[in-house]
């Protein structure tokens, strides 16, 4: 039972006593206190336990704890665990009630107030960041509740603070009828986890300002807006840079004003002005930058220019921290966006660190800035009793948006405001948007859960397929779309649209960026979107031996939890990019270039900055061995423009292959990357078309077994048994991979592709099939003059399926050949993960531990994800060659192999050249430490167990990989359909 002390825990109002209306994050001369660092922390299990205030605030016996943090990710468990759940309420669903078990954190410290302080009007106590509902007591003197985690929440303690000692008190319940509006998709994270702050508040002050500014052609406009009382008057403003200053003397003179000659703030071109606004007590700080947002028709402009969103979702999250902020950590993180072509984030699903915006706007980036508000366990009861339609709650949405917009008014980088996520449809959301129309008229308000589009001023949606998204872009016809009448839909034409969420980057993937990329510059109405998520969310913790590890959903033995769905990020948990960012990268590029002919056209897709920030290198190699390289001189390029410039002579050659790589490089360092840093590359294949050797057909084949030597191999009764002098085993057909995440996705957005069926996952397929437990059996082995020659029939046990395989080992001019033929029986139904054979290469004295190669690289790649793969030579230590998934899965395929070296400490061990088949095909190859069956065994990196053993995959095709984790399938022309396929390797020893 909760004490009517505690009554307040399920409460759908916001709290009582907070400030009101709330202010922005000013950076401001008045003084103030930082009360973060160690506090006294007791926590309890309930939110009856031991009245707080009750017991005088004693803290004899507590614990300490630093504020900010998370109770949950301090003392190894001591304070309980983190729960990873994605749309499931890990409580009964009892709006607005919680369970009385209720990890209930007190804090409390003294903080010791200036003497000075005494002057001030006002003291005030605020909180960034507490999760999810508290209660706050100075010097014993209750001072009010506030919940919206992601909220800044401050309260006037002036009656109760005194100069010299004072006891700040606070008491923080984890759950509470605001967790119902915060059901995000992540660790559930209690604690006073952002800063706390005393601040005196002086009279005459500045109580919030807000600089509204506009730019057309060279002229800025400020409109300002300062909350003071009459007493704080004059007020001035003053823009040194520009030569600005503007005296008010009343409220009433305050007036908006322009000035020419400004430059204009982009995410591309960040120009921000530094800008004081002060009375004779205060002084504020604010950086403006002069930016129009609006919508004109289908297109969403920014000083009239159209919006691309290169975008992702961005989660405050770090592996020991949580959404504890750190400014070094998420600056870097900014600057890796920058980095990677990212323009834009989403504040998923809540506000970030006030701090976030002022990077945000100094490093250049397009920002939707969303309302910590989400309701989506409601979708389990069919939506009964959802908050956002029930005027009980109306209340506490209201305070959450308008917290939202006054708290980050100022930014030039805010460009859209989102009323939250996946929080159902009702009044109260409209309720909020109109909120945000009358206060906000410079930006326009997104909610991707407005369907209909009764609300809001953009058409969003999230994982929209290729095909659905085409018919967004392109369809004037009265064709419905998702969810909408047909008089619903012709609105939601109307409007821009973006995707919201799109490209789930769960483990290995996505598949199909370019795409979705290639639609957005077709179709105008399209304004790209932001790929689900940034980074993954895992927690560093250890295994039982002391292995570290990043945890996900489960690990920490969570009642209800969403297992691994927590780790889909572009980055992993340790600031590594993913294969997909790189593939990302690629794919946004904001340059184009187009070979014709003797010339090449550069094409900028940039929204208003030009190219004079770039230069342009080229190279050409033979067989991925540099042989000249120089600067190519291109005129600068205006935004939406294209110049075409001559190539330079490159010398072609008769016995390699040759590319020309141009890159576009900084011309200089930015605060995001050094000069010379590679923003967009292409490559042209120059190469002299040259012959395959044709397969040498024998006619002397006899039945033969025993022992044989064919050039580097041995064989016996027909059976590998060494290579280059070392023992192997294989090749053996290899038709499975250890799924990855979108392998085993189950949405049934298939309608597009052949290749799936609603509701089952491919991978459940594959193990029906049982890909991953196949037998052979050897039908016969035979031998020619310098050849040998077997066929298998490899199958899975209680399957009449069957694939033959035909192996031939020959001698070709000085060198052994492999020539395996795989052929497929009839009957097989579903996509194949794979194509490809397998070779085990035992440790022995001298482990297998790296390879050298010319092909594509250097990062893995797979037939929708080649945008970031390019031709060239690469090398990598056999560990570097596989991706650490959170969940280990498929990893490490290299598309399009010509040249292989395998090495052992640095020295060859074996040279493969890979033929192209009869159709020009090239396989890929795997080096791995492990198989494909031991990595689908394991649910964590930890798991793999050691290995005595490097395997050598070669694959003459692979599965796409889509990103039916939460989206689209493989599109069909890169599902793997069962088919005969030929692999052609020549081999030497080192
Ligand atoms: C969306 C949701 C995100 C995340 C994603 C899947 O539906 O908005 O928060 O859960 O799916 O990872």
């Amino acid at each position: 039972m909760l004490s009517e002390l505690s009554a307040y825990v399920s409460d759908t109002a916001p709290g009582r006593g907070a400030l009101r209306p709330a202010r922005s994050w000013l950076h401001s001369d008045a003084p103030s206190r930082s009360l973060n660092g160690p506090w006294r922390f007791r926590l309890s299990a309930t939110a009856a336990a031991e009245d707080f205030a009750a017991d005088g605030f004693d803290d004899h016996g507590w614990d300490t704890a630093p504020v900010p943090s998370h109770w949950v990710l301090q003392g190894d468990g001591t304070y309980g665990r983190p729960i990873y759940t994605n749309v499931q309420y890990p409580f009964p669903i009892d709006p607005p009630h919680v369970p009385d078990e209720n990890p209930t954190g007190d804090y409390r410290r003294h903080i010791g107030i200036p003497a000075d302080w005494s002057d001030a009007e006002r003291i005030v106590l605020r909180f960034d960041g507490v999760e999810s509902v508290f209660k706050v007591w100075v010097n014993g003197v209750e001072i009010g509740t506030a919940s919206g985690s992601r909220l800044a929440h401050e309260f006037d303690v002036t009656s109760a603070v005194r100069p010299g000692d004072n006891i700040v008190a606070v008491r923080v319940h984890q759950w509470s009828a605001a967790s119902y509006l915060e059901d995000q998709d992540q660790w559930w994270l209690p604690g006073i986890f952002r800063d706390v702050t005393l601040i005196a508040r002086p009279a005459g002050g500045i109580e919030d300002v807000w600089l509204r500014t506009g730019y057309d052609n060279g002229r800025g406009r400020v409109d300002p807006e300062v909350t003071a009382d009459t007493t704080a008057f004059p007020v001035t403003l003053r823009i040194p840079e520009l030569g600005v200053e503007r005296i008010w003397s009343t409220a009433s003179d305050v007036s908006p004003f322009d000035i020419e000659g400004v430059e204009p703030w982009s995410a591309e071109r960040p120009r921000l002005y530094d800008v004081t606004v002060s009375t004779a007590a205060e002084s504020v700080a604010l950086r403006v930058g002069f930016r129009t947002v609006e919508i004109r028709g289908d297109r969403f402009l920014v000083n009239g220019r159209r919006v691309v969103f290169h975008g992702v979702n961005r989660h405050e999250t770090h592996p020991e921290r949580g959404r504890v902020f750190d400014e070094e950590h998420a600056r870097e993180d900014l600057a890796r966006m920058k980095r990677f072509n990212v323009n834009a984030i989403r504040t998923s699903h809540y506000p970030p660190h006030p701090r976030l915006l002022d990077l945000a706007d100094e490093l250049g980036f397009w920002v939707v800035l969303e309302c910590d508000l989400e309701t989506h366990g409601f979708d389990a009861v069919g939506w009964t009793g959802n908050p956002s339609d029930d005027p009980a709650w109306r209340e506490a949405y209201l305070d959450r948006i308008r917290r939202t917009v006054e708290r980050d008014k100022n930014h030039p980088s805010v460009v859209l405001w989102s009323l939250g996520n996946e929080a159902g449809t009702g009044s109260n959301l409209a309720a909020m948007s109109a909120w945000v129309h009358a206060r906000d008229a410079g930006r326009p308000v997104h909610y991707e859960g407005d369907h209909a589009g009764e609300y809001t001023d953009v058409y969003s949606r999230m994982y929209a397929s290729v095909p659905e998204t085409e018919r967004i872009g392109s369809d004037d016809s009265r064709s419905t779309l998702l969810n909408c009448t047909p008089a619903q839909s012709a609105r939601q034409r109307t409007k821009p649209f973006l995707l919201c969420e799109y490209a789930h980057a769960m483990g290995n993937g996505p598949g199909a960026l370019d795409q979705y990329e290639a639609l957005v510059h077709r179709h105008p109405r399209l304004h790209g979107g932001f790929v689900w998520e940034w980074r993954d969310h895992g927690i560093l913790t250890t295994a039982p031996d002391g292995t570290p590890y990043f945890a996900y959903g489960g690990d920490f033995g969570e009642v209800v939890h969403d297992g691994n769905f927590v780790m889909d990020g572009m980055l992993m948990s340790n600031d590594v990019p993913t294969p997909g960012l790189h593939e990302y990268k690629a794919v946004v590029q904001p340059l184009r270039f187009a070979f014709t002919g003797d010339d090449i056209a550069i094409a900028s897709l940039r929204h208003s900055a030009d190219t004079s920030d770039l230069r342009f290198h080229w190279r050409v190699e033979h067989d991925g061995t540099l042989v000249e390289s120089g600067e190519l001189k291109v005129p600068v390029v205006a935004a939406g423009e294209s110049e075409r410039v001559p190539l330079p002579e490159i010398p072609v050659s008769r016995d390699a292959e040759t590319w020309f790589t141009v890159d576009a490089v900084l011309a200089a360092d930015t605060p995001w990357a050094p000069a010379g840093h590679v923003v967009a590359t292409a490559q042209l294949d120059r190469s002299t078309p040259r012959p395959v050797p044709r397969v040498r057909h024998r006619t002397d084949w006899r039945p033969d077994g025993g022992t044989l030597t064919l050039g580097v191999a041995e064989f016996v009764d027909g059976t590998l048994v060494r290579l280059a002098d070392r023992a192997v085993a294989g090749p053996r057909l290899e038709l499975f991979r250890a799924p990855t995440d979108n392998d085993e996705g189950v949405s049934d957005a298939v309608e597009e592709s052949d290749a799936s069926i609603a509701g089952v996952s491919n991978a459940e397929l594959w193990r029906r099939d049982g890909l991953d437990r196949l037998t052979t059996r050897r039908l016969s082995v035979e031998r020619a003059a310098d050849a040998l020659r077997t066929l298998d029939k490899v199958s899975a046990a209680n399957s009449a399926l069957s694939v033959l395989v035909e192996s031939v080992w020959s001698i070709e001019g000085d060198g052994l050949e492999l020539r395996v033929e795989i052929e497929p029986s009839s009957g097989w139904r579903t996509v194949w993960p794979r194509i490809g054979i397998r070779l085990d290469l035992p440790d022995g004295t001298s482990p297998v531990d790296g390879a050298d190669w010319f092909g594509l690289g250097p990062h893995e790649s797979y037939p929708d994800s080649l945008r970031a793969a390019r031709t060239g030579r690469f090398s990598a230590g056999v560990r570097d060659l596989s991706v650490d998934y959170a969940r280990p899965q498929e990893t490490g395929h290299r598309s399009h192999l010509r040249q292989l070296t395998l090495t052992s400490a640095g020295a060859t061990v074996l040279r493969v050249v890979a033929l192209p088949d009869p159709r020009g095909r090239r396989p890929g190859f795997t080096l791995s430490r492990h198989t494909p069956q031991q990595i689908a065994q394991a649910g964590h990196p930890f798991e793999l167990p050691d290995s005595t053993t490097s395997h050598l995959f070669v694959d003459a095709a692979q599965h796409g990989l889509g990103s039916r984790a939460c989206g689209p399938d493989v599109w069909p022309d890169f599902a793997l359909r069962p088919e005969a396929r030929t692999i052609r390797l020549r081999i030497t020893a080192g």
